[in-house]
């Protein structure tokens, strides 16, 4: 099973929003090796006319695949395919293809092998925390970015609140600064597949309120597994915050979307037993109309 996960910058960084995409494809999983040989040969008949026989695509309304993460691409196909991510073009490119020709044709794309994403995220388990290390934090960072650096595009969306703080290392692209409850609905409305709670402070609270309200109303087509990674802090230290959402999701029938946990593996087998995309999810649920139905 393999996370792709991304750290939002700013002391709301240490949320880490699980994006849908990152989820394991509910085709299955990966086969042994992928082919990039035969990735291509699909690329260059199909693939070539919108997104760039290599990805390049020079057209803005179709993404640029090249340099991207391989899985990501074959998870995004098998979510088209799917319909779990509506696409009226992409879904006939998609439906065609094998669970096979998907991780082909994200190998084919991708900027290096998925042993790589491995490494990389080996060396960032080395690093301090923030508060601990300030420089080091940032130069293991560093360190990712010199040995891998033809990374894919990815966008920081950063506050204005925490002046002090550097936007991620991994930005190519930084937005405009807004106010955090401006950003976090955004990126929490992204966050289809979970978001994981760390400790935090006053900008963690607002995140959980407000993912509380999106779960709450539907607002966003599904409701997201919220999980709370740390049982002293949140069941010993600020045990109010999750009893509030507790009390929330009872009420308005997404309980079971809600955990406390203490550990790594706790954490993805949560989020990955209880993807509102997957087969069998029963809270996926059309948004809630004025009239109640
Ligand atoms: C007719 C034009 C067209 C063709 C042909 C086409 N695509 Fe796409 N593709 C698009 C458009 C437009 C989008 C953006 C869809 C959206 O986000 O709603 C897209 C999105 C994607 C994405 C998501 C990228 C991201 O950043 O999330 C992937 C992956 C992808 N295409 C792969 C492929 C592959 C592989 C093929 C060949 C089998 C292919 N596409 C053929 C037009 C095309």
């Amino acid at each position: 099973m393999r996370f792709f996960t991304r750290f939002a910058p700013g002391f709301a960084g240490f949320i880490t929003l699980v994006y849908a995409a990152a989820l394991p494809a509910a085709e299955g999983a990966a086969p042994a090796k992928a082919d990039p040989a035969r990735g291509r040969q699909v690329a260059s008949t199909v693939c070539v006319a919108c997104h760039g026989a290599d990805g390049n695509s020079t057209i803005p309304t179709n993404p640029i695949l090249a340099g991207q993460v391989a899985d990501y691409i074959a998870n995004q196909l098998a979510a088209f395919k799917s319909g779990a991510r509506p696409s009226p073009i992409m879904k006939g490119m998609a439906s065609p293809l094998s669970p096979e020709d998907m991780h082909n044709l994200g190998a084919w794309f991708a900027a290096y092998p998925d042993d790589d994403l491995d490494a990389a995220l080996d060396v960032l388990t080395g690093a301090p925390t923030y508060p601990s290390d300030r420089d080091r934090f940032v130069s293991v960072a560093g360190t990712v970015r010199e040995r891998w650096p033809a990374g894919a595009d990815s966008l920081g969306v950063p506050t204005w609140v925490y002046a002090d703080e550097p936007t991620s290392a991994f930005s190519t692209h930084v937005a405009k600064y807004f106010t955090n409850s401006i950003r976090e609905d955004g990126l929490l409305a992204l966050a289809r597949a979970g978001v994981v709670y760390a400790a935090g402070g006053a900008g963690t609270a607002q995140e959980i309120f407000t993912d509380a309200a999106q779960n709450t109303n539907t607002l966003y087509e599904v409701r997201s597994p919220m999980v709370f990674f740390e049982r002293a802090f949140y069941e010993e230290a600020e045990p109010e915050l999750v009893a509030a959402v507790r009390r929330q999701a009872a009420a308005f029938g997404w309980a079971e979307l809600v955990t406390v946990v203490d550990d790594a593996s706790d954490v993805l087998a949560f989020l990955g037993a209880h993807d509102p995309d997957g087969r069998g999810s029963t809270v996926a649920r059309g948004r809630r109309r004025p009239d109640g139905r």
